[in-house]
């Protein structure tokens, strides 16, 4: 079970305290699939990342299995089988997909069938990409889809998935949709997907909006999904400020 408990970031600019999160709370109780949905710039990432211990919050605990991880870094917690898949994912020069993947399984012997299975199910024809680098020559696409299949090798018990569905194209996103599904069905990992796509939000136990740096909305798709839409057909703040003005 991971357990967030009053979690709190802000940062200090132009000698001004931004609050980028706001007191979060929330539980995951274990295998279930959780999609973090909301308007770009609401925090999302910032707290993808306060669980994977890529950015320390300023206040706040995060519980994983009843241990406290909070002063963890991101090794300890990959240990203990956190993982997590960048929104924009770095490049690696110098090393191959097949590299990737093995290391990423802690298996250096794994074998190619194997390493090819987790190219397949993010919709890679594994023959082509095994021996490629991932450095810049790979689309964005493909890396995208390389780092979710290294995040699947890992077998991880939190996957936590930054917009899996940037830059993919629609074969490949039907091809990954099966396989959360897929991974949801075996019931062995818990998983936090970040998503705008209605496709995925669908396949959620429980959708969580966060905007503003809150929760601004939570429950099952079909309750969220109709909130969302109705959010999004609102007016621009701002502008609407600007006309009361005149
Ligand atoms: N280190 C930082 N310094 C200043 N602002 C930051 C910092 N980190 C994040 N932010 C701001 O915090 C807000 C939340 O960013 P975050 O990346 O978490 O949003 P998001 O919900 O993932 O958005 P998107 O849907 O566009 O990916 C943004 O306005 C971002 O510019
Ligand atoms: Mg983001």
């Amino acid at each position: 079970m991971l357990e967030l408990k009053h979690i709190s970031y802000s940062v200090r600019e132009g000698g001004e305290e931004l609050g980028i999160l706001k007191d979060i709370t929330l539980t995951i109780p274990d295998h279930k699939l959780m999609v973090f949905t909301g308007p770009n710039g609401g925090g999302k990432t910032t707290l993808a990342k306060i669980i994977m211990g890529l950015v320390t919050p300023t206040s706040g605990q995060i519980i994983w299995n009843g241990e406290d991880v909070t002063a963890l870094g991101i090794t300890e917690r990959a240990k203990r089988g956190i993982s997590y898949g960048f929104q924009q994912p770095p490049r690696f020069k110098g090393i191959k997909v097949r590299d990737l993947l093995t290391i990423a399984a802690g298996d250096e012997k794994m074998s190619k069938d194997r390493c090819c299975q987790y190219l397949t199910k993010v919709g890679l024809c594994a023959n082509d990409y095994l021996d490629r680098e991932v450095d810049v020559s790979l689309s964005g696409g493909e890396v995208k889809r390389i780092e979710i299949a290294s995040i699947l090798a890992r077998s991880a018990s939190l996957m936590i998935f930054d917009e899996p569905e940037a830059g993919i194209d629609l074969w490949s996103f039907a091809r990954l949709t099966e396989t959360f599904e897929q991974i949801h069905a075996e019931g062995k990992a818990t998983m936090i997907i970040i998503s705008h796509q209605e496709r995925i939000i669908s396949l959620a136990d429980e959708v969580v909006v966060v905007g503003g740096g809150e929760i601004q909305h939570r429950g099952s798709a079909d309750e969220i999904l109709p909130k969302i839409l109705s959010d999004t057909l609102g007016v621009c703040p701002v502008l609407t400020r600007g006309g009361e003005g005149k």
